[in-house]
C-alpha cells in the first residue's frame, strides 16, 4: 500500500468518525442516500434529515411511490431542492430500469440523476467493496495539499492529474479509505486553518514541507 493510504487509514481507525449514521450500513439506499445530501451540506446540518428521511421512506421503492410534495417537505431546510428532485428521479430509475438494485457498475451509477463521478465511487465502494476514488471537495483539498498542487484546480487539466492521483492512491478497502479521506478533510486538512500538527500525513505533505499550507488550493484563476 502507497505510504499516504496506509498512514490514512491508521489515523481513521483511530480518529475516524465510526458512530456517523451512513457509517453503520451497506444498505446502497441509505449510502445513497447520504452521500446525495452531503454533496453540498455538513455531516451535523445532514444528520437530523437522515434520520427523519429514512423514518418516512426506507427503501428506494418508498422514495419512487412517494408524492412529491412529501419528499421536498423531508428535504426543506437541507436547501438546494434539485438534490430532492434528482433523488426521486434516481429512485424511480432504480425501481424501474434496474430491477429495484443500485446499478453496480460506474458507469451506470453514473446515469442516474444527481450522481456524478464521486458520488457513484463513494456508494460502489461502500455498498459493494468495490475500489474507486472519490474526488469531492475534502479529497480535492487533501490530494493538492500533500501534492502541493499549484495549478487551477478548476482547470480540466488538473482534474484529470487529481483523479489519476485519486485512484492510485486508493488501497484494495476503498470504502474505508474514502470514509478516511472525508475525516481528515473535515476534522484536520480544513478549508482555512489547516491542524497541521496533529495530520498523520504531515511528515509526507509537500504543501508543508514548502510552508503554503494556508495558500493551496490556489482560489480560482480566472
Ligand atoms: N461527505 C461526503 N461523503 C461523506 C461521508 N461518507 N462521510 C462524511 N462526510 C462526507
Amino acid at each position: 500500500m502507497i505510504p499516504l493510504a496506509e498512514m490514512l487509514l491508521d489515523w481513521y481507525a483511530r480518529h475516524g468518525r465510526h458512530d456517523l449514521p451512513w457509517r453503520q450500513t451497506r444498505d446502497s439506499y441509505r449510502l445513497w442516500l447520504a452521500e446525495i445530501m452531503l454533496q453540498q451540506t455538513q455531516v451535523d446540518s445532514v444528520k437530523p434529515y437522515y434520520g427523519r428521511f429514512l423514518e418516512v421512506l426506507p427503501n428506494w421503492q418508498a422514495l419512487a411511490e412517494a408524492p412529491l410534495d412529501q419528499v421536498l417537505a423531508l428535504w426543506s431546510g437541507l436547501g438546494y431542492y434539485a438534490r430532492a428532485r434528482n433523488a426521486q428521479r434516481a429512485a424511480q430509475e432504480v425501481v424501474t430500469r434496474h430491477a429495484g438494485h443500485f446499478p453496480d457498475t460506474l458507469d451506470a451509477a453514473i446515469t442516474l440523476p444527481g450522481v456524478g463521478r464521486s458520488t457513484a465511487a463513494a456508494v460502489l465502494a461502500s455498498a459493494f467493496g468495490q475500489k474507486h476514488a472519490i474526488l469531492d471537495a475534502n479529497a480535492r483539498r487533501v490530494l493538492i495539499r500533500s501534492h502541493a498542487i499549484d495549478a487551477d484546480p478548476r482547470a480540466t487539466a488538473t482534474q484529470h492529474r487529481l483523479w489519476s492521483l485519486a485512484s492510485a492512491l486508493t488501497p484494495h478497502d476503498a470504502h474505508s479509505y474514502n470514509q478516511a479521506i472525508q475525516d481528515l478533510g473535515a476534522m484536520i486538512c480544513t478549508p482555512r486553518q489547516p491542524r497541521c500538527r496533529a495530520c498523520p500525513l504531515a511528515g509526507l505533505c509537500m504543501a508543508r514541507a514548502q510552508g503554503r499550507s494556508h495558500d493551496l488550493p490556489v482560489a480560482r484563476v480566472k
